[in-house]
């Protein structure tokens, strides 16, 4: 009988599973790795192309309204004048003179001790599930250092940007604890520069793209002109995205290096945008759910008016219960006809629309779902990741979509010394190995063998013994229920078929 157990600091045990079983790996670790960027290894690889794959067939292959791109890294740098990506895309960056820390201003909060109604100092902590907590227990450890006598008042947060000029030198920096080395917070650019030819000027100054997103623009109206594309309609990209984050952090939550999933999604200006853009989280939170994350661990975030990015008229998080707390997993911004009008009028080329029906030309409204394939892996494992106790024994298991797992079948033969089971073994999993990705593994007691194997989320084992020789069958172990049935390879194909879509 399987007890199911609660799992102390997931995050850390998510992060070890990864490294120990070639998932995911810190950037070249070999010299002593680079903050934010991540390697993904031969299982993870798996994993991140069934997650684009399953992506790209339910939302290109499977509607006739989307059609793919694939635009290149690096634009002529003017599409990030237009897109207002080089005023607008920065984050306030607050700098430690004595430590040479940074942080991100919006992350770090302080708050006054106020003791009978007097301010008497400072204390400050980098965002957290706790962060009040934090500060609560900071004021009180300040008053009882400081020995001053009175009631102390409960902590009233805020972040460094909305810190006075007055505060700042009085904050104490989360790396030293002492007040006085904090700059005010500045605007910091996240694109990633670069030079494009020989000469390293001005001229030739570039960026790494920073989102998929301004390449289906600025290819919209190719697009146009030879897709043969009706509004609505929508254009899907997939591809890296780099941003030089300030504070990367949660293990791939927050990378440097990612992978976007973008959907430009064309509306005419008349059409009821609010319907749509709840029609694409309505999609967007139901495809999370087809590949295995739960329902239960998804909310929703309206950002309000006044934090709204430069280009959004409305803005909605689908949030995630991730270890560290609930965190955006994926946004849905209804971006109005603010990047086609920035192109039009920068490039002066026209990004207007001809409709047929009512014979008028208009810039068309867009609905753009957002999100990367790296933080969907991580909310993947978050929810897939389950340790119960069977027998005495602890089991780790990952409870991934079928879709998802990074090996569909592992076939074993139930030992290795009898060469009839092997060749049977073998045949079975050459067979499947021409549909699936599959794994052979003779090595071992079974026992163990399926253990390694619900570490890494593998859905069935399929174990050929004697029994196989005579009636052809082969035993089907279920990763979730640990149950086991006897299935010819044509039954368990069809399975497979309905199962791994
Ligand atoms: N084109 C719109 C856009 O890029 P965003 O809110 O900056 O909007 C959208 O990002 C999504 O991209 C996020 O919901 C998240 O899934 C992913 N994302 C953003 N920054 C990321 C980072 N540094 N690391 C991993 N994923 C990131």
């Amino acid at each position: 009988m399987a007890k199911a157990k609660k799992t102390e600091n997931l995050m850390e045990t998510l992060v070890t599973l990864c490294k120990r079983r070639g998932i995911i790996f810190q950037s070249s670790e070999i010299y002593s790795g680079i903050n934010g960027f991540y390697d993904y290894g031969p299982l993870g690889v798996e994993m991140r192309r069934n997650i684009k794959d399953a992506w790209w067939r339910d939302f290109v292959h499977r509607r006739d309204d989307i059609v793919g791109l694939d635009s290149t890294i690096i634009h002529h740098p003017t599409t990030w004048k237009a897109s207002g990506h080089i005023d607008n895309f920065t984050d306030p960056l607050v700098d430690c003179k004595t430590s040479k820390q940074r942080f991100r201003a919006d992350q770090l909060f302080f708050a006054p001790v106020v003791i009978d109604g007097a301010t008497v100092g400072y204390v400050s902590a980098m965002e957290s599930e706790s962060t009040e907590q934090e500060l609560q227990t900071a004021a009180e450890t300040f008053k009882r250092k400081k020995g001053i006598q009175g009631t102390l008042e409960a902590v009233a947060l805020r972040d460094m940007t909305e810190a006075t000029e007055e505060e700042i030198p009085l904050i104490p920096s989360p790396a030293t604890g002492e007040p006085g080395s904090l700059t005010p917070p500045r605007s910091f650019n996240m694109m990633f520069q670069t030079h494009v030819g020989a000469l390293r000027d001005d001229a030739s100054v570039a960026y790494l793209r920073p989102e998929t997103a301004q390449g289906i623009f600025i290819n919209y109206k190719n697009i146009l002109d030879t897709g043969r594309v009706k509004l609505p309609f929508g254009i899907a990209q997939i591809g890296k995205a780099f941003r030089n984050e300030i504070n990367p952090r949660n293990f791939i939550f927050r990378s440097r290096e990612f992978e976007h999933m973008e959907i430009e999604y064309f509306i005419s200006p008349d059409e009821n945008w609010q319907k749509v853009h709840r029609d694409w989280i309505d999609r967007s939170r139901d495809w999370l759910v087809s590949i295995g994350i739960e329902a239960a661990l998804l909310s929703e975030y309206e950002h309000p008016k006044e934090k709204l990015s430069h280009y959004s008229k409305g803005t909605i998080d689908i949030m995630f219960k991730f270890p560290f707390g609930v965190q955006e997993l994926q946004g849905i911004a209804a971006r109005g006809d603010y990047d086609l009008t920035q192109h039009q009028e920068t490039s002066g080329k026209s990004m207007e629309y001809f409709d047929e029906a009512t014979k008028s030309r208009f810039i068309p409204h867009v609905i753009e779902p957002s999100v990367s394939v790296d933080r969907i892996m991580l909310a993947v494992l978050t929810a897939a990741y389950r340790e119960e106790e069977v027998e005495g024994d602890k089991r780790v298991y990952l409870k991934l979509s079928p879709r998802i797992a990074p090996v569909k079948v592992a076939v074993l033969p139930l030992v290795k010394n009898k060469p009839e089971l092997v060749k049977a073994a073998r045949t079975l999993y050459s067979n499947l190995q021409r549909r699936y990705a599959v794994f052979y593994d003779e090595s071992g007691a079974v026992g163990r063998r399926y253990r390694r194997q619900d570490e890494i989320g593998t859905p069935w084992c399929a174990t050929v013994d004697f029994e196989s020789i005579e009636s052809g069958t082969f035993t089907v172990r279920d990763r979730d229920t640990m149950e086991q049935v006897r299935m010819t390879e044509a039954e368990f194909m069809a399975m497979l078929d309905e199962k791994i879509d």
